[in-house]
């Protein structure tokens, strides 16, 4: 695993997190995540199990696809 975490844009999808992170809600607690595996965050806004991707993306019409500018 590497020691950079980076955040994946999934188009029409997720935010895919790999590598170590935490994950705080509001209130200050710690969600449990495996740090082993890709974290899929949901974008949609649209998931059961925010702030987590539930797959909801696919059928709920969403469609995003930014685009980091070329340099
Ligand atoms: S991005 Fe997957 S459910 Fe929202």
């Amino acid at each position: 695993m590497s020691d950079v975490t980076t955040i994946k844009i999934r188009p029409n999808g997720p935010y895919l997190v790999e590598g170590p992170f935490r994950l705080i809600d509001s209130q200050g607690n710690a969600y449990t995540v495996n740090p082993g595996k890709p974290t899929a965050l949901c974008r949609c806004g649209q998931s059961a199990k925010k702030p987590f991707c539930d797959g909801t993306h696919r059928t709920c019409g969403f469609a995003a696809e930014e685009l980091a500018p070329v340099e």
